[in-house]
């Protein structure tokens, strides 16, 4: 592994939903402009792992969170940081591409809005934002079209304008390209690639090739638990563990 500030980490991370525990003693540490690629079969926790990071469980009465997660040195939980600021901080983007049914303008806007970046900053950093989304020169022309009239892949690419346009320094992105045909995923893995000189990014997916294409580090989950992390190289292709070695040639998942 590198010696790379720390930017994003968990010590001995426990979650439990009701009397099921779907985190178990996880410790992970992302390193500040690498990217990051969390593995693993479905159900072993990834995307629960990452909503621990954006303050996800805050409002959910039957999830208990133990250990620390911090962003740099400060604690996500203490402090005085609120679930906005985490948020505005550390960006996430979903599976399933979900603007809001409003403008392609208005979504970039909206988390402008609340955050109150004032008024006349906002359509400067709205063309910023599409810009380095690779989706300005698509949507120039009508900002004002429907978001959801794009293509899943332009979709996909507004979500991460509309993260990218409040200056996160983690992007969190649970399957990003799971729902997008490869020329699209193409696009993203391509997008991915440049915004990790700005940002400190996580991703998680299920397409081995990817991981390898993009990721500097990855960490590997099974059941709830950490079984392997290193260089994305070791990983694949010198793993310690017999667990990982099945799973990164197929065996199961
Ligand atoms: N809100 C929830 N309430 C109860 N169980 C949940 C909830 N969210 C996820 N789980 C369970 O936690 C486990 C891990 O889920 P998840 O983190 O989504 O896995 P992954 O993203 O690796 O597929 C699964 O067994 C899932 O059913
Ligand atoms: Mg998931």
């Amino acid at each position: 592994m590198n010696k790379e500030h720390i930017k994003l980490s968990a010590t001995d991370a426990n979650l439990w939903f009701g009397s099921k525990q779907v985190l178990k003693n996880v410790n992970v540490a992302f390193p500040q402009n690498q990217i990051t690629a969390l593995i693993g079969p479905s159900g072993c926790g990834k995307s629960t792992l990452l909503r621990c990071f954006n303050r996800m469980h805050d409002l959910l009465a039957d999830a208990r969170i133990e250990g620390k997660y911090l962003l740099d040195d400060r604690d996500l939980y203490k402090g005085g940081f609120s679930a906005t600021e985490v948020r505005r901080r550390i960006g996430m983007v979903f599976q399933q591409a979900n603007p809001f049914p409003k403008s392609i303008e208005e979504n970039v806007n909206y988390g402008l809005k609340i955050n109150n970046i004032p008024k006349g900053e906002r359509r400067q950093i709205i063309e910023t934002a599409l810009k380095e989304s690779y989706l300005w020169d698509e949507v120039k022309d009508d900002l004002q079209k429907p978001a959801t009239r794009l293509s899943g892949g332009q979709q996909q690419r507004l979500c991460i304008a509309r993260t990218v346009a409040l200056r996160p320094e983690v992007i969190l992105m649970d399957e990003p390209c799971s729902a997008l045909d490869p020329l699209s995923t193409s696009k993203i893995e391509e997008l991915i690639l440049t915004l990790k000189k700005d940002y400190t990014i996580v991703i998680v997916t299920h397409n081995m090739q990817q991981a390898q294409r993009i990721a500097d580090q990855t960490v590997f989950m099974y059941l709830g638990e950490i079984i392997e992390a290193g260089d994305t190289d070791n990983v694949f292709n010198n793993p310690a563990k017999d667990l990982t070695s099945n799973y990164v040639k197929g065996h199961f998942g």
